[in-house]
């Protein structure tokens, strides 16, 4: 059994083509398709598509170079790397650590609903009043648990392969079809009767709902959506070969992540406006808005299908790199096996998911703080753990570990500039954010 404890043994992504196969397809997942879209159209459109952009570029590429580079100088995952700056930071890695397992518990489950969904498709079995449907069914007690640990058993089958022959493989094989799949389908929706209405919808700018609040979820959505704060970069920066150049790899993924939730947009909200249907928020547009729209357009059973194959996909790749943070992390802390990590990884993240799987039907009752099971993890690994985990990043690149110029760029004013931006920009930006998604600003 190949045991990966020494970093002379650490994989490497066998391209840079591999490498950002696998970064995107991390970045590119449930965040992008559902969220993204509507977090946009409610929040001005273009404004919020400007504002995210601007704070990508300027606030969120910042974490993100300093988690792969990270990762790319220390070549270990998540807990080893903030133990090799310093044995006290240890903490740091394992906040990290728990981040891996809080986001999959609940994101797993919305992965069995996209298997549920592939079925029902598959089997011409569209139900005819959607919103019914879709209460019951998550409501149920074993279905959408059998759902969702068949759809964790499918992540976990990857990363226990291995980083070559798993995770390098899956990504380089499912997006390039994604990408294909996510144009096709976009180009469906422009074609429909008064898409136009749903392109101004995204992208004629409406200031009256521009505020304070819009640059913070802009900013929240950027920094979930490209996966920071959880050592997810960290790991995946951990297998890239020395000479990888991290900016041009962190350019792409930052381009390829906006392209594809724009193009997710330009798939469902001309759909959803040329039948007139409420572009409202979350689980609810896509598994009961957008089967509204499958229902009335031709071939419509082919497009939901390929739709809920898309959204699989997303779902897949993300998980993936969510399951591969905790692996890597205690395979080599523990000095354990790939294999043995896996199963010890998934069966923990398991026994979480089952509460969160329920927390729609038999344990709707049981409320953590006023929320659900499910929504309180969401709850405290979107709003505490990821924007805690990316100031401390910060703080620890910027202040302690202090990256040689050589290893991010060649280009002192750059380095200069992104110095600046990490010691004295970002923590306050991020820190505010983090106190918005607390409701104490
Ligand atoms: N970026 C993923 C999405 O947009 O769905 C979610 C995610 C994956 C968040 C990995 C954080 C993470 F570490």
């Amino acid at each position: 059994m190949a045991i990966e404890r020494s970093a002379a043994k650490r994989p490497n992504w066998s391209s840079g083509f591999a490498f950002i196969m696998a970064t995107l397809g991390c970045a590119v997942g449930l965040g992008n398709i559902w969220r993204f879209p509507y977090v946009m159209g409610r929040n001005g459109g273009a404004v919020f598509l400007l504002m995210y952009i601007l704070l990508t570029v300027f606030i969120c590429s910042i974490p993100l170079l300093c988690e792969l580079l990270l990762g790319k100088q220390m070549r270990r995952g998540v807990i080893r790397s903030y133990e090799k700056i310093n044995q006290k930071f240890s903490i740091f890695g394992w906040l990290c650590f728990i981040t891996s397992i809080f986001i999959p518990c609940f994101y797993f489950v919305v992965g069995g609903w996209t298997i549920n969904y592939i079925f029902i498709y598959l089997f011409n079995q569209m139900p005819t009043d959607q919103a019914a449907y879709f209460a019951e069914f998550a409501a149920r007690p074993c279905l959408p648990l059998l759902f969702g640990i068949a759809f964790l058993i499918l992540c976990a089958a990857f990363p226990f392969r291995g980083v070559n022959k798993g995770i390098e493989k899956a990504n380089n094989i499912i997006m390039p079809i994604f990408i294909v799949m996510l144009i096709l389908l976009a180009a469906v929706g422009l074609f429909l009767p008064n898409s136009i209405e749903g392109l101004k919808f995204m992208f004629a700018p409406d200031f009256s709902k521009f505020n304070f609040t819009t640059i913070l979820t802009a900013l929240g959505q950027a920094l979930f959506t490209l996966s920071v704060g959880m050592g997810c970069l960290v790991t995946y920066g951990s297998y890239l070969k020395k000479d990888n150049d991290i900016i041009k790899s962190s350019g792409l993924l930052i381009l390829g992540n906006t392209i594809i939730a724009v193009l997710a947009g330009i798939m469902i909200f001309p759909a959803v406006f040329s039948f007139n249907l409420e572009p409202s928020a979350g689980a609810g547009l896509v598994f009961i808005t957008l089967p509204k729209v499958f229902s009335a357009i031709p071939f419509g059973n082919v497009f939901g299908l390929m739709f809920f194959i898309l959204l699989f996909f997303a779902a897949l790749t993300s998980g993936i790199s969510l399951l591969e943070v905790s692996i890597a992390a205690i395979l080599e802390k523990f000095k354990i096996s790939r294999k043995m990590a896996t199963v010890i990884m998934s069966s923990i993240i398991l026994v979480f998911m089952i509460p969160a799987a329920l927390s729609f039907g038999p344990l709707s009752g049981y409320k953590i703080f006023n929320m659900t099971f499910f929504d309180a993890m969401d709850f405290t690994a979107s709003n505490i753990l990821l924007p805690l985990n990316t100031i401390i990043l910060c703080f620890v690149v910027g202040w302690v570990l202090k990256p040689k110029m050589e290893l991010l760029t060649n280009n002192e004013k750059f380095y200069n500039v992104f110095n600046f931006l990490l010691k004295f920009i970002v923590p306050p930006v991020l820190i505010l954010l983090m106190l918005f998604g607390l409701g104490i600003v």
